[in-house]
């Protein structure tokens, strides 16, 4: 059985495996510009993030429907059941959908479909939580916003992705005000590619409560104090802090120094179709790499539950966070 842990960095979009990307293009008349899966396969070989972005948007094409975004979640939820994954806050990226003609609502209703499911399928609770793309203007981040109004319910936060340098978090003030007012969670992609400050910025302009990935904060000891001070948790992805090198391999990641200094760091697989791995491919790969003990994996697990969005079903948080105390690393 493996470690029971939340999954608190995850775009849906990052999880169409080549063989589903096919299956739906084939059903929806799009031409992938790749002969087979092997050959879409080779092509995830990433310099940086930009990179592995112009990929990620490309195969969205094949995404149209709700019962696309349905199988999408479904199948992303099965994989994650199988490595231990108890409860899932999962990202999606609106207008990369909105701006290629798929409705808003196909999106939201395609997604929920699978994960009001999940719970008695597969064994997960799952929150939902929108992302802008931070590549884009201020403007279309309101607009997708009041594009949210009607699904508010289904909606638990918003959040801040795509190309990180040059696009600070200052730029997207207002809708983060705006989302707060409406009663939203707030997290931030920062501290990937971009600098340390923007982990302070995200943090003091637009009142994020979670850092997703924030590696780079261990160029500033001040923030690093900060952030430990107000347990500000860090969902780091170290399988794809290799894939889009912003570590130059494992062995190098800062995870061990970041848990060392007291940080509230979770590990998480961010796009695992696309990185080599699911939530505990991830945690295999840092225990091995980093020779990480049981009761560091262990802290990993119980900070990954207490960092989750749980206040409005404290009992479950509990019952998750009891299965990370009884678990035993021997069998
Ligand atoms: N969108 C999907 N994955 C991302 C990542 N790792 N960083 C920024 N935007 C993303
Ligand atoms: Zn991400």
């Amino acid at each position: 059985m493996p470690l029971p842990k939340a999954e608190l960095h995850l775009h849906i979009e990052g999880t169409l495996e080549p063989e589903l990307a096919f299956a739906l293009a084939a059903r929806n008349g799009v031409t992938l510009p790749y002969a087979d899966t092997e050959e879409l396969r080779a092509a995830y070989r990433f310099g940086d993030l930009q990179s592995f972005l112009d990929l990620y948007y490309a195969l969205m094409a094949v995404l149209r429907t709700p019962e696309d975004f349905t199988a999408l979640a479904d199948a992303y939820l099965e994989r994650a059941a199988a490595q231990g994954v108890r409860h899932a806050e999962i990202f999606f990226d609106p207008q990369a959908h909105t701006a290629r003609g798929v409705p808003f609502a196909a999106v939201i209703e395609g997604l929920g479909a699978s994960l009001d499911r999940s719970e008695e399928r597969y064994g997960i609770s799952t929150r939902l939580i929108m992302c802008f793309l931070r590549d884009e203007s201020a403007e279309s981040a309101l607009a997708t916003l009041e594009s949210a109004r009607p699904y508010l319910d289904r909606i638990t936060g918003v959040g801040l992705d795509s190309a990180e340098a040059g696009n600070p978090p200052a730029k997207f003030r207002a809708v983060y005000e705006e989302a707060a007012r409406l009663g939203l969670r707030r997290v931030a992609h920062a501290g990937e590619e971009g600098p340390a400050a923007y982990v302070r910025e995200a943090l003091d302009v637009l009142g994020v409560e979670r850092i997703d990935h924030g590696l780079r904060c261990m160029e500033d000891p001040e923030l690093v104090a900060r952030l430990v001070r107000e347990r500000i948790p860090l969902t780091l992805c170290p399988l794809s802090n290799v894939r889009l090198r912003v570590v130059d391999t494992l062995a190098d990641h800062p995870l061990p120094a970041m848990l060392d200094a007291g940080l509230m760091v979770t590990v998480n697989s961010d796009d695992p179709a696309y990185f080599g791995g699911y939530a505990g491919d991830n945690y295999d790969a840092v225990r091995e790499a980093l020779s990480l003990g049981p009761e560091q994996l262990r802290t990993l697990a119980r900070q990954s539950f207490e960092a989750s969005f749980l206040e409005d079903d404290e009992p479950r948080r509990a019952r998750y966070l009891a299965e990370v105390e009884a678990y035993d690393f021997r069998v």
